[in-house]
């Protein structure tokens, strides 16, 4: 310290004595420190070439401030004023990015700013407008570049002004953005940016999205607030809410973290790496996939997925130019420009050309097709191409034959995806100027038509021909499906998924796929989505009736990752083909352009928290014990009785539901691996609630149908108490005070007799004692025996062991309640886990201090409330025994 303090201050001496013999008018007007600056100062690489250009560092000098020149082949180098971390060489922040410096430009600090002005007098750039005076410009240990008043209040900071990195201790908010630079060797502003916004962060190429974090498979989703910013820090990285510990948005990165800094690449990637010993080391990355990123290929170049890496070609009908981006190979074809250029507007013939469009063969796809929604639905492919045609912004669109979606692909082109999937029938169309040779300036058609007629599929002419054309294009393509539908006639009437009648396409025919129903009908039965009767993790669910007057539930997916959707035609193959008198039906399914639906069995009494929690008539004891068979049954099917095997992963009682006469049906089975990115099969992304969720799910240990053996045992828990594990409790000894009598907890859970209680560790407790009666719910007023109490209490605790293999198989289950299987016995020593997790949870709920906001609190996580009544739950990722043997 002592050291570096003499080196510190020789070091100012240095530049004092320095900048003094070249400028001897130039006066410092207050103390130098070489961590603090007070104006008037001015600084230029020259002026402080004996240190490189640094004039300003941290106090512990992790970073520095130095007028600085990029590793440029070419000469001369760039100069940037900016902020870099010592040890590494990164640079964090820098001033002027779009107008770089000289080696001799200068850096001056006034009382009204900071400016970057060349020789000439221009300026490069200034800090804007500031409220009071500088009195000083410091740099803090964070990398923070601050310029405070006499009052030492921040007047403006780096931080809050960030270029396309963030380090941790930098928070960025809702609305602010990182902007990549061109290149590592020029800072300007490039093509990518990061965007923070309220619900998610997003990497957008010129102003259009093209990745989320929630889709990286490592983000889990924790509460469903609003974001109001972005932070790095040891742990992770996190989105929070604004009371700056609630993550709404997490990524866990493991390992020790040296200098870590999340950095939008000039590539188009975000990259969070860490400066470890003498390396980097990345840590997390998006998107994963090379072909996720717009412009990966260049223009309309053709990307194709390898295991690591993309590689790019031309699509067919195109050829590589010199400048590496695709244009057609036919020269008298030429891609439109700009708007402003008249070529391209609506179709005119200022240069003797007419707009046509050039076919991508199947399997082809574009980044913001699962971003933004079709243009325009109901339309067919000319219609598409008529409003592309009319529109100079419009260079290419993709239609859905199946859907009638039509896709305007506008103002610029990146890369096209080859993604041959089955359900993707989508089919590009990029637009093309047909040029007319000059001396032949009116006779164009027959030249246009040679390489029109199996590229092209539409072309617009001057009105003359255009009619004749038309017609003779319409005809030919009907010519075309008519072909190709006699010869997938045979797969026609059986179910099929993908809505594409292409032969060149695989058709995939599963046996048993429920019947399809196309949006119209849909929008019928339920009256356009007027009746709302849920809304769970996948997505608002509305009563409808079909026209042959059942009555169903459709369930409208909303929180499809776009992976999920690829697989969304197999997994509705297997859903469709467990029948199960305990499991929720489903009767058909609907893909509507990048819509997916799912029409459901009705059952008329809702799910199970409903008459569980809520205020209504008591569940009495026997209803609640076929409401456990029932699950168990349907559980036991799941995980054995059918051919994939299926763990449901997300056992609660909102998604156990009730019909008259006691029907039990299990509803959301099968549907967790559509949520989320699914990698390389190697990781399955899955979603559990909080509360339920077994203890392997927070280990990412293996997870097994045994994690729903869990889950189970905390439903069944809930139904003998009659109250959500994770609630406050009155004890009985305050009863008498409670007013009502009726479950009376919300009245009484202010006062003296409230105390928060995890209500599986009381189980364990009286299990121990073997006073069960007590644990029975308050509102059956004893109409239950204490044997009663026992059978279920036991058979909930076996179901909780820590270790899975302890924990009985539903079908067990199913035999215990029926009385065919003798009662097991809790073992005590695999249970020890819920006196954690008590008292973890009895902490965190005297710090929230709330009663009925606590009800997911699992004591792991910090619980996060839950006033919209949406489900909290937590995105997991676990091994690939999840999906069982398939
Ligand atoms: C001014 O504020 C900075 C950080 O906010 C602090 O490190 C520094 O000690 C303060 N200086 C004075 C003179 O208060
Ligand atoms: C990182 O931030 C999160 C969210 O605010 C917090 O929960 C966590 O404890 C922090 N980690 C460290 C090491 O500070
Ligand atoms: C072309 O499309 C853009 C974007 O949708 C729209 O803003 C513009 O008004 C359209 N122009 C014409 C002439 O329709
Ligand atoms: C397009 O869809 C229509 C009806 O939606 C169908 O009859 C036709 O065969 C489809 N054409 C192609 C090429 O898939």
């Amino acid at each position: 310290m002592g050291f570096s303090l003499i080196a510190l201050s020789s070091a100012v001496v240095l530049i004092f004595i320095f900048s003094g013999a070249l400028f001897p008018f130039f006066v410092f007007s207050g103390p130098l420190s070489t961590h603090s600056i007070r104006p008037p100062f001015i600084a230029s690489y020259f002026l402080f070439i004996d240190q490189s250009g640094t004039f300003l560092v941290s106090p512990n000098g992790t970073f520095k401030a130095s007028i600085s020149g990029t590793k440029a082949q070419t000469s001369p180098s760039r100069y940037y004023f900016s902020i870099t971390h010592v040890a590494s060489d990164a640079i964090v922040w820098s001033a002027n990015r779009n107008a770089s410096m000289s080696n001799s430009d200068k850096l001056s600090l006034s009382v009204d700013g900071l400016r970057v002005a060349n020789e000439a007098g221009k300026l490069l750039w200034s800090t804007p407008p500031l409220n009071s005076e500088i009195a000083a410009m410091q740099l803090l240990e964070t990398g923070n570049l601050l310029l405070v008043d006499a009052r030492n209040i921040t007047l403006w900071e780096s931080f809050e002004n960030p270029t396309d990195s963030i380090v941790v201790g930098q928070r960025l908010r809702v609305g602010k953005s990182l902007e990549s630079a061109l290149s590592e060797q020029d800072q300007s502003v490039g093509d990518y940016r990061l965007l923070m916004t309220d619900g998610d962060l997003l990497l957008q190429w010129k102003r259009m999205t093209y990745f989320k974090l929630s889709m990286h498979e490592k983000a889990f989703k924790n509460s469903y607030g609003e974001v109001s910013f972005l932070a790095i820090n040891d742990t992770g990285l996190y989105l929070l809410e604004s009371d700056g510990s609630t993550a709404v948005i997490q990524v866990p990165l493991s390992g020790p973290s040296g200098f870590r800094i999340g950095k939008l690449g000039s590539e188009g990637r975000f990259v969070i790496s860490s400066f470890i010993g003498d390396d980097w080391v990345t840590e997390l990355f998006g998107p994963v996939d090379d072909c996720h990123i717009p412009f990966f290929c260049g223009k309309i170049g053709l990307c194709t997925r390898r295991p690591l890496s993309g590689t790019c070609s031309c699509p067919s009908g195109f050829r590589v130019q010199a400048n590496g981006e695709c244009i057609p190979t036919d020269t008298s074809l030429s891609l439109p420009s700009d708007c402003k250029s008249n070529a391209n507007r609506n179709g005119s013939d200022q240069f003797n050309s007419s707009v046509s469009y050039l076919q991508l063969a199947y399997g082809m796809d574009y980044f913001a097709n699962d971003f933004n929604g079709p243009m325009e639905h109901s339309v067919d492919l000319s219609a598409c191409q008529d409003i592309c045609s009319q529109n100079c912004s419009c260079l290419a669109i993709f239609h859905e034959n199946a859907s009638e979606s039509c896709y305007l692909l506008e103002k610029h082109l990146g890369s096209i995806i080859l993604n041959p999937r089955p359900e993707n029938d989508n089919r590009g169309y990029i637009k093309v100027l047909v040029h007319s040779s000059p001396e032949n300036p009116t006779g164009n058609n027959n030249n246009n038509q040679k390489h029109n007629f199996p590229i092209a599929a539409l072309v617009l002419l001057p009105p003359s021909g255009f009619f004749l054309l038309i017609t003779i294009v319409a005809v030919a393509i009907l010519w075309l499906r008519k072909n190709r539908l006699s010869k997938t006639k045979n797969n026609a009437e059986s179910g099929r998924c993908n809505s594409s009648s292409s032969a060149e396409q695989e058709m995939i025919d599963i046996p048993g796929l429920p019947r399809r129903f196309n949006h119209e009908e849909l929008a019928d039965a339920t009256e356009n989505f007027k009746t709302q009767i849920g809304s769970g993790g996948f997505g608002a669910v509305y009563k409808g009736t079909l026209s042959d007057k059942s009555v169903v539930a459709v369930k409208k997916i909303t929180s499809l990752g776009v992976q999920g959707k690829k697989d969304f035609c197999t997994e509705i193959a297997i859903i469709g083909n467990v029948h199960h008198v305990n499991l929720v039906r489903l009767k058909g399914f609907c893909v509507h352009g990048r819509q997916r639906f799912l029409v459901l069995e009705y059952m008329n009494r809702g799910s199970l928290d409903r008459p569980l929690f809520g205020n209504g008539p008591v569940l009495e004891w026997q209803e609640r014990v076929e409401i456990a068979l029932g699950t168990a049954r349907g559980l036991a099917y799941l995980h054995s009785g059918c051919e994939d095997r299926i763990i449901h992963c997300d056992v609660k009682p909102e998604n156990i539901l009730l019909h008259d006469n006691l029907h039990v049906k299990i509803s959301d089975f099968g549907l967790s691996k559509l949520l989320s990115p699914e990698q390389s099969g190697l990781f399955t992304t899955m979603r559990g609630t909080r509360g339920y969720l077994a203890p392997e799910w927070l280990t990412n240990s293996a997870i097994s149908d045994k994690s729903d053996v869990y889950s189970y045992g905390m439903v069944l828990l809930e139904i003998v108490r009659g109250r959500k594990n994770s609630s406050f409790q009155t004890l009985s000894h305050s009863r008498e005070n409670s007013s009502s009598g009726g479950n009376g907890l919300s009245s009484s859970s202010s006062g003296s007799g409230a105390r928060p209680i995890y209500f599986p560790l009381l189980a364990l407790e009286m299990h121990e004692k073997r006073r069960y009666a007590e644990l029975a719910d308050q509102r059956l007023e004893g109409r239950v025996t204490s044997q009663e109490v026992e059978k279920l209490v036991r058979i909930a605790l076996c179901c909780l062991h820590e270790e899975p293999a302890l924990r009985p198989a539903m079908a067990n289950v199913v035999s215990m309640l029926e009385g065919g299987l003798p009662l097991g016995e809790p073992r005590v020593e695999s249970l020890n886990f819920l006196r954690f997790y008590g008292r973890r949870f009895t902490e965190i709920s005297r710090l929230e201090g709330s009663s009925e906001q606590n009800q997911n609190g699992f004591g792991l996580i910090n619980p996060t409330s839950n006033t919209s009544g949406l489900y909290n739950s937590l995105t997991c990722i676990s091994s690939q025994q999840i999906s069982g043997p398939r």
